[in-house]
């Protein structure tokens, strides 16, 4: 899933940090050593039973559990098996490159939507992360626009999908936001979020909430899944709350959380932001090879002779369980290398140029359907809001802009 980022502000960090068993996740902060289920007590979300499982499509990251919980699964398994309108929203902060944790939810929704056509919108928060982040307007678009190539580069269908710039589509954005903002006090926004340093910031969740309901408002109402990294949950909520409050003509939107993606450098240390390197989709082999196999933190033994004799743990090893997460889709293969490493008969250093080879492999798809892209604004064109939608969506908003009599 994706690595959380560093904590809007380093000042956030002079509270008092956690401890073992304490931690903390909010969108603005991730710290200590994340219970997953803990988390799902705290957020009031629910884990995915073996059932609602089997009825999504199947996909590696539902079948290990990556996706591991959510609210309001069921609506949209119904309508998806029913054919009846279902959208996903999954979206982006640009605050830098992505990397192979950023992927994950958007080649799931592409699955979504080749398996039972649904709608798929992709918002990119440039506004959030200019906030967020101490980054210029100009860094901030450059890596919108390198960001939109990855996400065009997923081989979405441009007549079901949708991909929304907070900037760039303000005028669809921003009068909704307002009209849901008038719900976000500022004590939900200090209880759900934590202080946020701007006021900037105390505004966006209006922002998120709006892409969450964007789906109905330009087409209609249609349960909506948001698979997203746990930490995002707290949006959703929100979401549901205000658009309860507002009496819209939309479902609240429901959600499907995951799991972070584990640092190179071992579970429990996740930021993107931090000294831990993190492969990014545009790099080479020689970069990925070279970057795990220098940094990746391995369940091996300290010397050969235990190993063999000993065995290695695959469940806190990076290589192995980036292939368990995403890489290596072939259940079978993927018991076998575990039982393996186990046994002491693979090696850590075997299990690293497993884990190249399968990643590689998926990047050099993905660079390859990136090279062979247009222009930005032409790729762009059949994806973005026509008219007609953007009218659409505030008449049923009902928000009509300034200038309309
Ligand atoms: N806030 C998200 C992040 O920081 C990005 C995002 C914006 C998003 N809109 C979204 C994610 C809607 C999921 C759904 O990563």
């Amino acid at each position: 899933m994706t690595e959380p980022d560093e904590p809007a502000d380093s000042t956030a960090r002079t509270e008092s940090r956690p401890t073992a068993d304490e931690f903390t996740v909010t969108p603005y902060a991730v710290e200590g050593e994340i219970n997953y289920e803990k988390l799902l007590e705290r957020f009031g979300a629910e884990s995915l039973t073996d059932e609602q499982i089997a009825r999504f499509p199947d996909h590696p990251l539902l079948r290990r559990r990556t996706f591991y919980a959510g609210r309001d699964v069921d609506d949209y398994l119904e309508a998806a098996a029913a054919s009846d309108p279902h959208a996903v929203v999954t979206g982006r902060g640009p605050s830098g490159p992505m990397h192979l944790g950023h992927v994950l939810p958007l080649y799931l929704a592409k699955r979504f939507q080749q398996e039972t056509g649904a709608t798929v919108y992709i918002p990119l928060s440039d506004d959030e992360k200019f906030l967020a982040k101490d980054q210029s307007f100009d860094a901030i678009g450059e890596h919108t626009r390198e960001n939109l190539r990855d996400i065009l580069a997923v081989g979405f269908d441009p007549d079901r999908t949708r991909i929304i710039v907070d900037t760039a589509d303000a005028d669809v954005i921003y009068p909704i936001a307002l009209r849901l903002a008038t719900h976000l006090t500022p004590a939900t926004v200090d209880t759900v979020y934590g202080d946020q340093d701007t006021v900037g910031l105390q505004f966006y969740p209006a922002v998120q909430a709006t892409h969450l309901l964007l789906p109905q408002l330009v087409a209609g109402r249609r349960p909506t899944l948001v698979p997203i990294a746990v930490d995002q949950d707290p949006h959703v909520r929100v979401c549901r709350d205000v658009a309860a409050k507002e009496a819209l003509p939309v479902e609240k939107p429901g959600a499907l959380l995951g799991r972070f993606l584990p640092s190179l450098e071992g579970p429990g240390k996740m930021s993107s932001s931090g000294d831990a390197p993190s492969i990014e989709l545009t790099a080479d082999p020689e970069t990925v090879a070279e970057t795990i196999r220098t940094h990746a933190y391995t369940g091996g033994r300290a010397t050969l002779e235990d190993h063999r004799e000993n065995g290695g743990d695959p469940t806190v090893d990076v290589p192995f369980q980036y292939l368990r997460f995403f890489f290596e889709a072939d259940d079978k293969r993927l018991e076998r290398i575990a039982a393996d490493y186990r046994a002491g008969e693979l090696l850590s250093g075997e299990l690293k140029e497993i884990a190249i080879e399968r990643i590689t492999d998926f990047l050099d798809a993905h660079q390859r359907r990136r090279g062979e892209l247009g222009p930005l604004e032409t790729e762009l064109d059949p994806f973005r809001l026509t008219d007609g939608e953007r009218r659409r969506a505030l008449e049923r908003a009902g928000v009509p802009t300034g200038l309309e009599p």
